[in-house]
């Protein structure tokens, strides 16, 4: 066997607490994402297998590698894209998609709508969005505008989104109708996203725990689903604090179901629908 054969399978050692502890602590001041002792297995094989790419051997050097100036921000980028879930469909929660499709013809009017899709991964979630704005105003045979904007903290799922190409397997779960409407068979098999939609939504990247930084208000719509999941409680609350400050009057905010319990905000009233849980802005 091959030297560099037998390094690729040699199992690295397992992470002491002290490190497991370190890592965990620098993902979650980083991302707000918590790691919990029960998948020390899933951070260990991810971290291991970066490791492995770069020949590092040991937790404790790539550690000091990842948290060193410039160098370590473009490893941590890299990094990033192993440690976060980064699953996403097209429509994923359909009752939340339904309940969109009921309140958009209300907001029609003068003013762009303004639709964010927060955490948006490779931008099925920002194109769901896009699409049922665009299939509204198409129903209304209204002129009227709109853009969505997707943010994400990892620039390489950013960069699927902006590029808006599919697989014909992910595109599964719309009607053909909308797939011919809103996507371009490309020679490779793949579908890209048809312009006059793609131009508008535009991909940011923004980290959730600093939304403070965001120049983003008077957002009528706010998807925020299947990222909070992964955040502590409080912190959940936090930051549904700060996007509920980002929405217009009458603006919707809906979150994964389950995702929070008990959180109320004084501005925001409840959207009376089991299926899904959203909170509109009073005013
Ligand atoms: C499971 S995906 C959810 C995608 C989509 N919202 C959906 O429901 O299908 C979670 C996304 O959150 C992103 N993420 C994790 N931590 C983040 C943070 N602190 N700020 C912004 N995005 C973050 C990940 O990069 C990932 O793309």
């Amino acid at each position: 066997m091959q030297p560099s054969v037998v390094w690729a399978l040699k199992p690295l050692a397992d992470m002491s607490a002290a490190e497991f502890h370190d890592w965990q602590t620098l993902l979650e001041e980083r991302t707000g994402v918590v790691i919990s002792e029960q998948r020390r297995a899933f951070l260990q094989t991810n971290l291991s297998a970066r490791m492995r790419e770069l020949g590092v051997d040991d937790y404790a050097d790539y550690y000091r590698r990842v948290t060193d100036g410039p160098r370590g921000a473009l490893e941590w980028s890299t990094l990033l894209d192993r440690l976060t879930v980064q699953e996403t469909r097209f429509f994923r929660h359909r009752a939340s998609f339904e309940l969109l499709a009921e309140y958009l013809p209300a907001r029609l009017g003068e003013r762009p709508l303004a639709l964010w899709s927060v955490g948006c991964s490779s931008g099925e979630e920002a194109y769901s969005l896009a699409i049922s704005a665009a299939e509204v105003l198409r129903a209304a045979d209204s002129s009227a505008q709109f853009g969505v904007t997707a943010t994400d903290i990892s620039l390489n799922a950013l960069s699927k989104a902006q590029a808006g190409l599919y697989s014909a397997r992910r595109l599964e779960a719309l009607d053909l109708e909308l797939c011919q409407r809103y996507f371009l068979p490309q020679a490779d098999g793949r579908f890209k996203v048809v312009p006059s939609l793609a131009a508008r939504v535009c991909c940011a990247r923004l980290n959730v725990l600093e939304l403070a930084k965001a120049p983003l208000s008077g957002m009528d719509v706010i998807f925020c689903q299947n990222l909070l999941i992964y955040f502590r409680r409080w912190r959940r609350r936090e930051i549904l604090n700060r996007l509920a400050e980002r929405l217009a009057p009458g603006g919707l905010l809906v979150i994964g179901v389950g995702e929070v319990v008990g959180w109320q905000h004084p501005d925001l009233v409840p959207v009376a629908d089991e299926r899904v849980l959203a909170f509109t802005r009073k005013g």
